[in-house]
């Protein structure tokens, strides 16, 4: 059947103007459902990306300068303008990264609260006032005046996998806060970011506050990042590429949102039945491409076999398909990740992994895959599969699942599952992880909530509130009256 091809090209934003490269170059994005060309963004040259970077950095200092009434009310008009737009933008996420329309529908309307809060939130950043005669020598006449500033220009870099959400969960901080942003969209949801940033520029944002840089970032990113007129950067993706941006920044602030290991570990008191249906969700939900996905099953041997088969039972009732048949799991965003999913499961039965269940393989569609006794000596114990295979590794005590995710070199959440509080307290405060979830799965959300990972799992915390505080930094007033 002929693939209806869509080959539109949508321009970047410089300065409130919807541009194409002059260079004529474009990267086509292509459905994961089924690979048709979806539409096309401009790969920009460097002259261009210098140029939109160099805009942003002139119109900053009039930016900071207005109100921060004014500036909370370009968001409430933005997180208007992009419900709005909730039925365009849900069906160009789905087009572009194979989420479901509910889903993406639902990333739409989560992202316009999230921008909401924000331009609340941002409304009561304080600084302080400090007494110099607290400190021997100095007098009560020195008095420090510390202020809030904004950093001036920030780089936002966001994922494929949450093309709106991690965007703006990082653009609307930067803005309320008076920096002004270059904003560079996963080129796998560049689209939804474009139309996301229309919906900014309908509620009238003056122009070059916000500027979009497209093309791949293996191209670009380079002289983005290292590009003199920013003075922030706040990533969100794979640790490797973090790693890279870190490194390039050098003195500038960097907020690295990454890769993660989360484990589920089931204690011998958990409620199984819940356990069970909070590790398929947490696991498998959009294909298990969440940073955020429990991505291994640490369990109690005493209560393993019967947890097995609780997941198998619920894994068992999901569909799946094509985003557009609204299926519960979907094609991966492209087949090299779909490959090293099938890799790391070849691995793990190679070694010796029992197949409670095998999910279908069909080019970047793969159905959910169970592996059971996983050992330390499977790549799949150990590395990020962000893709629909669930890992279950059983262990003695609660000592040796410690262990296990203590030496792993991802950081980002866990979830315990027991019903004993006590217990999950004391070891919760033995796992190096940004955030311990207590009977639940694994999550980023709340969007208030701080979210955070260490190790390999980034620097910095995200969350609205610590968002904001990430784009100010002190500035101080000694009066010596
Ligand atoms: P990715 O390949 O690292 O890409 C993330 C972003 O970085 C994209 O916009 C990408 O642009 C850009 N990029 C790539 N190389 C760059 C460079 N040298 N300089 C500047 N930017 C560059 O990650 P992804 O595939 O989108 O997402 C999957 C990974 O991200 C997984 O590891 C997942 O765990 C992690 N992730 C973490 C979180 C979290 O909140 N912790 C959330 C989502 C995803 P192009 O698209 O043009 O390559
Ligand atoms: O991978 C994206 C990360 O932010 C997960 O978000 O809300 O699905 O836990 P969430």
């Amino acid at each position: 059947m002929e693939l209806r091809q869509d080959k539109t090209v949508y321009p970047y934003l410089s300065n409130n103007e919807w541009k194409k490269s002059s260079g004529g170059n474009t990267v086509q994005i292509k459905s994961p459902d089924d690979g048709r060309v979806v539409g096309e963004v401009p790969a920009m040259t460097q002259e261009e990306v210098d140029q939109a970077v160099k805009s942003t950095a002139d119109v900053q200092a009039n930016w900071e300068a207005t109100e921060g009434h004014e500036r909370s009310e370009l968001l409430h008009r933005w997180a208007d303008e992009l419900e709005k737009m909730t039925d365009e933008i849900g069906e160009m996420i789905q087009a572009e990264v194979g989420k479901t329309l509910s889903s993406s529908k639902g990333e739409v309307k989560r992202t316009a609260q999230l921008i909401r809060h924000t331009a609340e939130e941002g409304l009561r950043t304080h600084g302080s006032f400090i007494q110099g005669d607290a400190f021997p020598g100095a007098s009560k006449s020195t008095k420090a005046m510390v202020q809030k500033v904004p950093h001036g220009v920030v780089l936002a870099i966001s994922p494929f996998n949450y093309p709106v959400n991690l965007a703006a969960s990082k653009i609307a901080p930067a803005l309320i806060t008076g920096n002004t942003v270059v904003f560079k969209p996963a080129t796998q949801g560049a689209i939804s970011g474009l139309l996301m940033v229309k919906a900014l520029v309908n509620a009238g944002l003056p122009s070059g506050v916000l500027n979009v840089v497209t093309g791949r970032g293996s191209v670009i990113g380079d002289f983005v990042v290292t590009h003199p007129n920013i003075d922030m950067i706040t990533f969100t993706g794979g640790t490797s590429t973090g790693k890279h941006i870190a490194k390039q920044a050098s003195m500038i602030p960097v907020v690295l949102e990454l890769g993660g290991k989360d484990p589920a570990i089931v204690l011998e008191d958990a409620d199984l039945d819940k356990s069970a249906k909070e590790i398929v969700s947490g696991a498998l939900s959009y294909s298990g491409q969440r940073c955020t996905a429990i991505k291994r099953v640490m369990v109690n041997n005493n209560v393993a076999d019967e947890l097995v088969a609780k997941i198998k039972e619920n894994v068992e009732k999901l569909t799946v398909g094509k985003s557009t048949e609204d299926a519960n799991i979907t094609p991966m965003i492209d087949q090299k990740s779909a490959d090293f999913v099938v890799s790391l499961i070849e691995d793990a039965k190679k070694k010796g992994a029992t197949v409670v269940s095998e999910g279908i393989q069909d080019g970047n569609l793969l159905g959910a895959t169970i592996l059971d006794h996983v050992t330390e000596d499977m790549d799949v114990a150990w590395q990020e599969q962000f893709g629909p295979v669930l890992p279950i590794m059983r262990v003695e005590n609660e000592l040796e699942a410690i262990d296990l995710e203590r030496r792993n070199e991802y950081g980002l959440q866990a979830s315990i599952f027991t019903k004993n509080l006590e217990n999950a307290f004391t070891i919760a405060d033995r796992l190096n992880v940004g955030t311990v979830q207590v009977n639940g799965k694994t999550s980023r959300g709340p969007d208030h909530f701080p979210f955070l990972g260490v190790k390999n799992s980034g620097q910095g915390v995200q969350g609205i509130g610590r968002s904001i505080d990430s784009m100010l930094r002190d500035k101080v007033l000694v009066l010596n009256l």
